[in-house]
């Protein structure tokens, strides 16, 4: 019973990709601002498992134009948000009268951030991701009110944070106290959910350079989060974009910021070690 649902699963998978021919990631270089040259294509790292052999940005498997978008911060609309995310991150707030600047200076102390998020907190006993420690701090240091986990101001955030760290590899740590949380990630992301009985494997690992309906399918790597959609034309956060492929395999999803979606996240970003931290990345 079970082995019939699966094949139809990836039938319906067959279908949906239309039977099209493989359409190769583009090679190509991407070399921000002239300055910020990214590790985009490279050898994956053991975290991937011997399943695939090079790990590919999702920058290779968009169009000319939108590449084009992510090579200077002028032509990237991402970095309109990063620049308001400037003028929050100087902005005090809540019942201690603080704001980020106040302790953690100048925006770019954070460099090399972005690249192990999420990562083990020892105080806290917990895997955190970028977003649950922006909020610690505004709860707990700030006296604020904790932003909306995929909302406008923390997916800002996030964007600048993550800016400051552009071509650095990302680098999760996956052992120790992670590691845990890091296998619970991996069987989420083996695990066929939905009507469509796929999982991000499926898609991502099996499928990767197919095109889906009207989309070049990536390996799904999350190095170029927060993503300014030219489809939305808003940047969007990892888990909102995890709720949407979920919702595409027509399963219940979980909720942005549950610890499953913290763990996927984990495990998702641990596929991508090596690759450079490009966000806030340019995607249709
Ligand atoms: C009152 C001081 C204070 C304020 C204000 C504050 N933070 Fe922090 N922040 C800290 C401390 C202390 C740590 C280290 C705590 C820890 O590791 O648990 C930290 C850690 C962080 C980290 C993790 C850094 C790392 O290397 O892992 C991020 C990201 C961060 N803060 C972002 C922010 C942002 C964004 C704001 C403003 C919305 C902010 N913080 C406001 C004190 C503050
Ligand atoms: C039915 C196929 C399908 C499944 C199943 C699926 N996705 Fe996707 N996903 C897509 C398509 C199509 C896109 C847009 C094109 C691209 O970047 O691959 C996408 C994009 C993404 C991206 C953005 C990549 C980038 O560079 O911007 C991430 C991250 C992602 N998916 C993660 C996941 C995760 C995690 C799962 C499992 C929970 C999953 N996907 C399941 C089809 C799927």
């Amino acid at each position: 019973m079970r082995k019939t649902k699966t094949v139809t699963g990836l039938m319906t998978l067959a279908l949906m990709a239309g039977g099209a021919a493989l359409a190769e990631p583009v090679e190509d270089t991407l070399n921000v601002n002239g300055e910020i040259e990214m590790t985009t294509w490279t050898e994956a790292s053991a975290a991937v498992d011997g399943a695939l052999s090079e790990v590919i940005s999702g920058w290779h498997f968009r169009g000319e134009e939108t590449r084009a978008m992510q090579q200077d911060d002028f032509d990237n609309p991402g970095m309109i948000f990063v620049e308001s995310a400037m003028e929050a991150w100087e902005t005090a707030e809540g019942s201690e009268g603080k704001s980020c600047a106040s302790c953690h200076e100048g925006s770019d102390s954070m460099a090399g951030v972005r690249a192990v998020y999420p990562k083990w907190n020892e105080a806290a006993g917990e895997v955190r991701t970028l977003e649950m420690q922006i909020n610690d701090c505004r709860e707990n240091r700030m006296g604020a009110e904790p932003w909306k986990y995929t909302g406008g101001d923390m997916v800002n955030m996030t964007a600048l944070i993550a800016s400051v760290s552009r071509g650095l590899p990302i680098n999760v740590a996956i052992d120790g106290p992670a590691q845990s949380t890091w296998e619970q990630g991996k069987e989420l992301y083996y695990t066929r959910t939905g009507q469509l009985e796929l999982s991000c494997a499926n898609c991502h690992e099996d499928n990767y350079g197919n095109m889906i309906r009207a989309d070049h399918l990536s390996q799904g790597h999350i190095n170029g989060f927060p993503v300014y959609r030219l489809k939305n034309t808003k940047l969007n956060a990892v888990h909102a974009r995890f709720k949407g492929c979920v919702r595409d395999t027509r399963a219940e999803t979980y909720a942005p910021g549950s610890p499953e979606f913290v763990a996927l996240e984990l495990y998702v970003a641990s596929r991508g070690n090596g690759l450079s931290v490009e966000g806030p990345s340019v995607r249709n």
